[in-house]
């Protein structure tokens, strides 16, 4: 767990040996304290470096660890007994020095970075804080605004910025092992006292109270109702107000009332579920790491709109060449121009040059014939699809990959027209595409485990997290959507409005409301789908009751706003107002008023007072119901596919861990019981009757989510 050495004969190294990223485990931990012993008593010993095996210092505590009892010497008292030490202590950052390995790093008197290093305090993204000193002595040595922007935002930094800082003594491009170990020899005669972080005194603005609060109300303002940046606020504040010793209780009194949090679970579970995601595994026995992706090298996107332009760019930044085809002349210049100007910007912000010369634009199918994989993005029409799937068949060389960007048609009706339907696969990228992390990997089932290889790992190369999901009308995340919206509907019918609605959500966390996100998505896309699908339009049989279809509640009024041309942001006007056509400043809008007050009178509904609990028990409850209706089919293979795929689709608040983990927080009982209620109210929408594998997983004593897989027993699995 740690290796000690002595070199240069008088250096102490100690090597933190727990792969991959030397955290901070129990072990870890006492193994530090007895290397640390073993130096300080050593006459042989004049000074100590610290660094980890395999070129990465350490990635903070071991978070599995958070779940059980502490085992093991405490942190605290260990890296004050390594501060206090009389022989200096010189840290030698390669890789990573994260949360309670920063917090190691800033008790060493020295620290020397490697210039690839990176270095960060994240603890506020998994719903904790540092509190191993770090909210203590980061304010000590680099002041309280600096401080606290690192502390509340968990963000890296890089060596670069660490030595403008203060943070780091030295950046080197060398071994920084070997350098730290010759820095350590020049340090041993040299005074230690002002190399104790925790002794120094925190450079304190002025104006510190007006600092905190202008923090505070971004904070705030950026993250609703997440506790740990407003209490690691406060740890900083006690870091200016009071001596370290007192400072170090306050750190650990918050760290108290946040690590036992339901919002820190949550955090801790996205964690890790966003790395069980990239671990798919199909039932045929295929997985992330038997099956081998292809290399791409070459790809083609088929239609320059919305998708397929930020597709483009997010092929094209990763050093892919992309050919790039649409329909017609001008459609294609227009395409090409905005994906010029989107790869400049995006290249100016990260400080690079724009990859240009990877791009190629034609309105010819013919010159796709060498790409490596083809990625269509064309009108989500099927028959449309199904012409460009053949022509591509014909076109493309044999071995070469098609993929759809469908948004929830069958990717095996696809599959079916070409040559090869095992090369055939689902790419679902969410929109901005070169914004979004999401990417659905959408397997079909003659989808071959290498075409599922290289589309997941194609996906990784673009910094998406891939899931991989199962084949079915609107695969994971549009299903599941269905049910929400709907509430949301009903709501409004029952006495809601769309502003409530909105703030419920939004106060629960979600990035926008229900109908802010459809204004800006565009409300005439679900109007051409419930056209197409029969549920509005001239094909409805005029003897159909209108607030139902299909033998099941119907709620005509996003029909009606698009029927007045309201289509959302793009027109001015949808759900809310705005300032002109594109504005984005949402507005109530009173003729909405008018026309919920109209419509309810028409159908005799009275309304009524309708709570935030209800809004957010209906709307996530009936999303929640559908996840474990997708789990049941085989759909997704895990619940923690889900909570990704909505956490990095949908803006489902992290500190909520997502639908699923969500409702194993509020407990499986009551979501049942809420659901039930909610169905024996309203008979007539399905998607409120609770699932089998909800209440066979009440009648199991409600497991943890990291064991729903072993209740589930899927038949017919779709992946
Ligand atoms: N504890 C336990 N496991 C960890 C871990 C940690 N701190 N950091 C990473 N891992 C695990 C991952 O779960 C993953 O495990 P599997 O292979 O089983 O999936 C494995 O290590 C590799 O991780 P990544 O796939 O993320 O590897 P990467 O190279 O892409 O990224 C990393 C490396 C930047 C260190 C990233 O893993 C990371 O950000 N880790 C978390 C860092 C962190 O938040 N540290 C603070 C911990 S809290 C703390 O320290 C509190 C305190 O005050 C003492
Ligand atoms: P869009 O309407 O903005 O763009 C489609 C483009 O395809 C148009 O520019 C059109 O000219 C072009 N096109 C049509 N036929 C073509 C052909 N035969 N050859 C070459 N180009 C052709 O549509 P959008 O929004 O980009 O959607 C594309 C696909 O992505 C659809 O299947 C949609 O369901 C899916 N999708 C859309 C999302 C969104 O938020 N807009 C999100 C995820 C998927």
């Amino acid at each position: 767990m740690a290796r000690y050495e002595l070199v240069k004969r008088s250096v102490a190294l100690i090597t933190l040996t727990n792969p991959p990223v030397n955290a901070l485990s129990s072990a870890v931990r006492h193994a530090i304290a007895k290397s640390m012993e073993h130096a300080l008593n050593d006459p042989k010993v004049s000074a100590v470096v610290i660094c980890g095996e395999n070129g990465r210092f350490c990635g903070g505590a071991d978070i599995r660890e958070f779940a059980g009892p502490l085992r093991g010497p405490p942190l605290v008292p260990l890296l004050d007994a390594i501060e206090a030490g009389e022989k200096p202590v010189v840290a030698a950052i390669e890789g990573v020095a994260l949360g309670g390995g920063f917090e190691l790093a800033l008790v060493c008197h020295y620290r020397i970075a490697h210039f690839k290093a990176r270095l960060g305090l994240p603890e506020v993204t998994l719903g904790i804080l540092p509190a191993a000193g770090g909210t203590q002595r980061l304010p000590r040595l680099i002041g309280i605004p600096a401080a606290l922007e690192l502390i509340t935002t968990g963000r890296h930094i890089s060596a670069q910025e660490a030595l403008k800082l203060g943070i780091v003594d030295q950046v080197t491009e060398q071994n920084a092992c070997e350098v730290a170990v010759e820095f350590a020899l020049r340090a041993v005669a040299k005074p230690l006292s002002s190399r104790r972080v925790s002794m120094l005194t925190t450079p304190c603005p002025p104006d510190l109270d007006a600092l905190l609060e202008a923090v505070t109300m971004q904070v705030k303002k950026k993250a609703r109702g997440v506790m740990a940046p407003l209490a690691c606020i406060q740890a900083v504040r006690a870091a200016a107000t009071m001596p370290y010793s007192k400072g170090i209780k306050r750190e650990s009194e918050l760290m108290a009332t946040l690590f036992n949090s339901g919002q820190a679970r949550a955090l801790q579970y996205c964690f890790f579920a966003q790395r069980t995601a990239g671990k798919w595994t199909l039932p045929s026995g295929a997985q992330w790491n038997n099956s081998k992706p292809r290399e791409i090298r070459s790809a083609a996107i088929i239609g320059l709109g919305t998708m397929g332009r930020g597709i483009v760019v997010s092929l094209a930044r990763v050093g892919i060449s992309v050919i790039a085809v649409e329909s017609e002349k001008k459609l294609l210049e227009t395409g090409k121009q905005m994906v010029i100007g989107m790869l400049e910007r995006d290249a100016k912000r990260r400080g690079v040059s724009a990859s240009l010369n990877l791009l190629k634009f034609t309105l010819s199918l013919q010159d796709l014939k060498d790409v490596d994989l083809v990625i269509e993005a064309v009108f989500e029409d099927m028959a449309l699809k199904k012409r460009v799937f053949q022509e591509l068949s014909k076109v493309c060389r044999p071995a070469t990959l098609l993929c759809t960007n469908t948004s929830g048609l069958d990717v095996d009706a696809l599959a079916g027209v070409t040559d090869r339907p095992h090369l055939v696969v689902g790419m679902h990228f969410f929109s901005p595409a070169h914004v979004m992390k999401l990417l659905e990997v959408v397997c079909g089932p003659r989808s071959s485990s290498e075409t599922i290889a290289t589309a997941m790992s194609l996906g990784k190369r673009m910094g998406k997290v891939s899931v991989a999901v199962g084949n079915c009308p609107g695969f994971v995340g549009n299903r599941m959507l269905k049910p929400y919206l709907d509430q949301a509907t009903f709501l409004l019918e029952e006495g809601a409005t769309p502003e409530q609605i909105d703030k419920a959500l939004e106060d629960f966390g979600f990035a926008m409301g229900v109908f802010r996100m459809s204004d800006l998505a565009g409300l005439d896309v679900g109007w051409r789908v419930r056209k197409e699908s029969g549920l509005t339009g001239p094909d409805v049989d005029p003897k159909n009751p209108p607030r139902r279809r299909q033998g099941r509640r119907y709620c005509p009024i996003p029909d009606m706003v698009c029927e007045q041309g309201r289509f959302g942001q793009k027109t001015g006007r949808g759900w809310y107002m705005y300032d002109k056509p594109g504005g984005t400043n949402a507005k109530p809008d009173p003729l909405i008023q008018n026309l919920l007050e109209m419509y309810r009178s028409r159908y005799g509904i009275q309304p009524r007072n309708i709570s935030d609990q209800e809004i957010i028990e209906r709307c996530l409850f009936a999303l929640a119901n559908e996840g474990f209706r997708i789990l049941e089919d085989g759909i997704a293979a895990r619940p923690e596919d889900i909570d990704v795929i909505y956490l990095f689709g949908y803006g489902f608040p992290r500190h909520g861990g997502g639908p699923m983990f969500y409702s194993s927080m509020v407990g499986l009982e009551r979501v049942l019981e809420r659901l039930e209620h909610y169905h024996q109210a309203h008979p007539d929408v399905p998607h409120l009757e609770p699932s089998p594998l909800l209440k066979k997983l009440v009648a199991c004593g409600s497991p943890p989510v990291q064991k729903w897989r072993e209740h589930i027993k899927t038949m017919h699995s779709h992946l």
